[in-house]
């Protein structure tokens, strides 16, 4: 049975799955030690060079981000300091891609962004995939567990406000159901302009891709990515997107799957792809692309649904449905681009 211990949080990822539950991951003696805020006392010897903070009233604030809580079940909306709290010149923000997980996985630019970088903001998983060598070099490491991708970004937007470079990470590529449009839009929230701070996003391989080069080659035609989670849009406009997506013959690529809290959404989407599809469309499982716990199946649309309780789908699962065209030859996924049709081979 899967559980939700390992899900996958950037963004709308995480909070339907057990936000606000103690996390095993979150709770490493590791992650703990390092996790230090601005203004709080972290027992780093460097904490007190950082420039953490507003200029004015934060300073009995546990982080430099004034949002209250950690945790998204308060829907965190309020946004707790402005530009105009912050005397420093802002330093860079950096919104960093890590790729699938592993460190050859990570792009030769994400690493410098990352060695560049002061403080580095993230999700604990994310930091703990971080190679040692790149978080040594940082003077300080921010991580919270599961859920709070709001306060978490403010954070990171507070201490780059204050004029620290700081790198705030996630899996895959920061503009794929991640925190790159977050980080702007609290930005624009809290009145600065688009130039006040220098932004840079830097890209990652989604796990879209990570996944499609375990299965073969099942993504070299038109796609769609569809996640199925519900915390920032509701259950019947992704049914709606999933709809269309699967009439049209597109490869579908399917964030978020499954989730204790999100089992019936899993159930639904199969409900409509086989609505659309023959049961027996190709669709590859990867669960954890690049981690050690890396799991890797080809099935049929029709077995699908059923695998939703097996242990391979959960929220660090990607899912691949073909397209009338996909066919699986030697354990591999095949999406023909349409060369056949113009070249003998
Ligand atoms: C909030 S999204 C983040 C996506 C990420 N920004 C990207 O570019 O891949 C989290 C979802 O990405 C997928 N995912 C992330 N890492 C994965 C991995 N290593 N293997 C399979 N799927 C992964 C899962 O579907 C997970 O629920």
């Amino acid at each position: 049975m899967s559980t939700d211990t390992n899900a996958d949080t950037d963004a709308d990822a995480e909070s339907t799955s057990n936000c606000g539950a103690s996390s095993s991951e979150s709770t490493s003696e590791a992650s703990t030690d390092r996790s230090s805020s601005c203004g709080a006392s972290s027992g780093s010897d460097d904490s007190s060079s950082s420039k953490c903070g507003a200029s004015s009233n934060s300073s009995s604030s546990s982080s430099c981000g004034a949002s209250s809580s950690d945790d998204d079940s308060s829907n965190e909306k309020e946004v707790g300091s402005t530009v105009d709290d912050f005397d420093a010149d802002p330093g860079k923000l950096s919104a960093v891609g890590l790729g699938p997980g592993h460190p050859e996985g990570m792009t030769d630019r994400a690493k410098s962004a990352l060695l560049e970088a002061e403080h580095i903001v993230g999700y604990t998983t994310y930091i703990d995939l971080i190679p040692d060598e790149i978080t040594e070099e940082a003077d300080e490491l921010y991580d919270t567990p599961m859920c709070g991708e709001v306060s978490r970004t403010e954070e990171a937007i507070d201490r780059a406000l204050a004029g620290n470079d700081v790198a705030i990470v996630g899996s895959g590529d920061p503009n794929v159901y991640a925190l790159g449009g977050l980080a702007l839009e609290i930005l624009e929230s809290k009145g600065a302009t688009a130039s006040m701070v220098d932004f840079e996003a830097v890209p990652g391989v989604p796990a879209a891709q990570s996944c499609a080069a375990r299965l073969g080659a099942p993504l070299v035609n038109d796609t769609v990515s569809i996640s199925l989670s519900d915390h920032l849009v509701p259950m019947p406009e992704i049914e709606s997107r999933l709809h269309s997506a699967a009439k049209e013959s597109f490869t579908i690529t399917i964030y978020n799957p499954w989730s204790r809290k999100r089992r019936e959404n899993f159930e639904k989407a199969c409900e409509i792809l086989l609505a659309h599809r023959d049961e027996d469309t190709p669709v590859g499982i990867v669960h954890g692309a690049g981690r050690e716990d890396e799991q890797v199946m080809i099935t049929e649309l029709g077995e699908l649904e059923e695998l939703g309780e097996d242990e391979i789908i959960d929220m660090t699962t990607t899912i691949v449905v073909g397209n009338e065209d996909t066919y699986v030859w030697d354990d591999r996924m095949v999406t023909p681009r349409g060369y056949e049709t113009k070249y003998d081979y």
